[in-house]
């Protein structure tokens, strides 16, 4: 039995924790535990050792043999990456972009849509500005129109408002898995259910997701996901991907292109890559390619039914412990919550708490009103605190995260 149990029996038999992991050794291959209390994974996660020495071992090769030929003698293990992206959510290497975030693997498959006069776009409330930037740029420039899809009551996007709006003219629909704060986990498959039966293209933002749960684009029924390095999956930042449906591929053309993503054929005529990498540059950030397919081999080997048990049991805790602080509110929604726990203290500026926090050495993060400006307009907010776990944190960082919030809250 992990010490962990050993400690606490009670945890392993309540329920409340996901037995199966072996959190000890989760922490030892995280040497950042032993500094921080990191409660900021939907930030940018603790990478594990392993991520650390593959990003290393390739800048090592860089500095002793240059960029070009490091990349050259490390080709396998570089290329790596896309197979096992592809396993991470259920597609072919050929429907893989590694890209440097997730905003840019969203926009590659956003702006090379052929949207015009009159055409909708459907989202929901909870979209990331980002996002929400890119459709108004896209409306003002084609004479597109944008829609958020009302919520329903529990917050998630309303499935019923949702078919009562798909008619001929809608041209995309396009929503956000876990928003950037509120524990929301958006109904994704019911909506690519929805989208399929319309034969609408349906473009998933699982920023959030993967890493955290389990990710299937088949079972989902999305033709397009993007998706970062850095945040659940524990990958180096500067890092992410695009997903695209190989009957869609070809179809898109990419808003920009360069000599990786086409061929320059003769004097009046390029020809575009047939496979999802036409959405990628020529440069990009090789090192973190190495990282990368080893956060995801890593994810992938704790099991990710795994890592979101354990997630939602410790994310469940937080809340009800939370909840008990005077003047703390939480600001949790949806049928299905994730690892991420939001929450508003009464009287206290949320920038000043969270470098309070940062001062006893626990990391969080602050959402304002404009990253999600139509969901938190909607419901009066002005900033969330947002405490988001991963499966290698534990029980005894929940007591300690309690103490000092109901100290500073107090
Ligand atoms: C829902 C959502 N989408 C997209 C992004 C942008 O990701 P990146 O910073 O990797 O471009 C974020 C970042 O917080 C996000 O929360």
């Amino acid at each position: 039995m992990s010490p962990e149990f050993v400690a606490h029996p009670e945890r392993l038999y309540s329920g409340q924790v996901e037995p199966g992991l072996d959190v000890v050794k989760a922490r030892r291959e995280t040497p950042g535990c032993q500094n921080v209390l990191h409660f900021n994974n939907a930030g940018a996660a603790l990478m594990p050792e392993a991520v650390h020495t593959a990003l290393t071992r390739h800048l090592d090769l860089e500095l002793q043999l240059g960029g070009y030929e490091a990349a050259a003698r490390a080709e396998r293990p570089l290329n790596r990456v896309y197979d096992s992206l592809a396993r991470l959510v259920n597609c072919s290497a050929q429907e893989i972009a590694v890209v440097e975030n997730a905003t840019r693997a969203w926009d590659m498959a956003f702006y090379a849509l052929n949207l015009g006069p009159g055409d909708r776009i459907l989202t929901a409330a909870a979209e990331y500005a980002s996002n929400y930037i890119a459709y108004l740029q896209v409306a003002r420039r084609t004479g597109a129109r944008v829609e958020a899809v009302p919520s329903d009551e529990t917050g998630q996007i309303s499935l019923a408002a949702l078919e009562e709006s798909i008619a001929d003219d809608v041209k995309l629909i396009a929503i956000t898995h876990v928003p950037t704060n509120g524990g929301l986990v958006n109904p994704a498959a019911a909506v690519g259910r929805l989208a399929r039966q319309a034969g609408i293209p349906f473009l998933l933002d699982a920023c959030q997701s993967v890493g955290q749960m389990p990710i299937d684009v088949e079972a989902i029924g999305c033709d397009m996901l993007s998706a970062t390095g850095r945040k659940y999956l524990r990958g180096p930042r500067g890092t992410g991907f695009l997903y695209v449906r190989k009957e869609l591929i070809q179809k898109l053309e990419p808003p920009f292109l360069d000599l990786h993503s086409a061929q320059w054929v003769d004097f009046e005529n390029f020809v575009i890559r047939p496979d999802a990498r036409r959405f990628e540059n020529w440069e990009s950030y090789v090192a973190g390619r190495a990282g990368l397919a080893v956060a995801v081999e890593y994810a992938l080997e704790w099991g990710l039914e795994a890592i979101y048990a354990r997630v939602q049991a410790l994310a469940g805790e937080l809340r009800q412990k939370l909840a008990t602080i005077p003047g703390l509110s939480l600001h949790d929604q949806g049928v299905e919550q994730c690892g991420i726990v939001s929450f508003a203290v009464a009287d206290s500026d949320h920038e000043e708490l969270m470098a309070a926090l940062g001062a006893k050495a626990i990391n969080v993060s602050v959402s304002p009103r404009n990253y999600t400006l139509l969901d938190m307009q909607a419901r009066g907010l002005d900033s969330l605190v947002r405490a988001s776990v991963h499966y290698y944190n534990d029980e005894d960082e929940i007591d300690r995260f309690f103490a000092a919030l109901e100290d500073l809250a107090g």
